[in-house]
């Protein structure tokens, strides 16, 4: 008799499970109501996730040549902050974005600095105090929660840190809800496309991958803006039509 059906069988079951634990991993708590946090990735939908940036990075981050590399004044004129906004710099850093956008959405809107190093968040705010800014609120998120309210971001801003997420899919459903209904995320990657980026490849990403990554999880491009002279900046807001899925692939992991 012939063992392939039944073992097909069960190595199909024991794939549903792997894959049911998996989609089920954000929800798992211990005794202790902590969230189990999974292993980190290494791959996530073909791309190779990069190492998280550490603070011995921060004088990088607000080096003067920044303006003539990237543009970061373009970047803010495209995203079009207005006072009052409730805004996100996600993976904030030292807060380079985060002091900019501060001034844009004051004196009534303010600026959720998500970190999961409390180094940088620690660096972002001897920067706002050094600058008398006081609408940053900075916020330690972890690998698999931004720590944001619901309903409440008007636009989020991720620059150079996306491809860093270890967990991808569940810090994009803690920021899609963490969204109003119109709200946006700005995302700034480095170009793959482009081999005159003077990037490590590990840590620039295609349109296509980006593409593929953020509609299996519930965005829909909305605009984007190709002057930028190293970055894609691409806008997302939230698919109203999408579901998730009841069980993730092996493709998606
Ligand atoms: C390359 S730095 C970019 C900092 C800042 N966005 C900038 O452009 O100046 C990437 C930052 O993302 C943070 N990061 C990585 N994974 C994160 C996560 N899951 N949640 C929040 N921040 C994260 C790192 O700690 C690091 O400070």
């Amino acid at each position: 008799m012939s063992h392939r059906r039944p073992h097909s069988l069960m190595l199909l079951g024991v794939l549903c499970l792997q894959s049911c634990l998996w989609s089920a991993w954000p929800v798992l708590v211990t005794a202790q109501d902590k969230p189990i946090v999974p292993p980190a990735r290494q791959k996530y939908m073909g791309r190779t996730i990069a190492q998280t940036m550490g603070y011995g990075g921060a004088p990088w981050l607000i080096r003067e040549t920044r303006e003539q590399e990237e543009r970061p004044s373009e970047v803010m004129r495209q995203l079009g902050l207005k006072p009052g906004m409730v805004v996100c710099d996600m993976g904030c850093g030292n807060g380079f974005y985060s002091l900019l956008m501060a001034r844009q959405v004051a004196p009534e809107g303010k600026v959720l600095a998500v970190d999961i190093q409390p180094e940088m968040l620690h660096l972002l705010e001897l920067r706002c105090r050094d600058k008398g800014i006081q609408n940053v609120e900075p916020i330690q998120g972890t690998l698999i929660d931004p720590k944001l309210p619901e309903d409440t971001v008007d636009l989020l801003l991720m620059v150079d840190v996306y491809h860093e997420f270890s967990h991808p899919q569940q810090m994009l459903a803690g920021i899609r809800k963490s969204l109003k209904a119109k709200g946006r995320v700005a995302l700034l990657e480095y170009r793959a496309e482009d081999r005159s980026v003077p990037i490590k490849p590990l840590h620039k990403m295609s349109k296509r991958q980006i593409l593929k990554e953020y509609k299996a999880n519930g965005f829909r491009l909305v605009e984007q803006y190709d002057g930028l002279p190293w970055q894609h900046l691409m806008f997302f807001e939230r698919d109203p039509d999408w579901r998730p899925p009841a069980f993730s692939t092996p493709a998606d992991q």
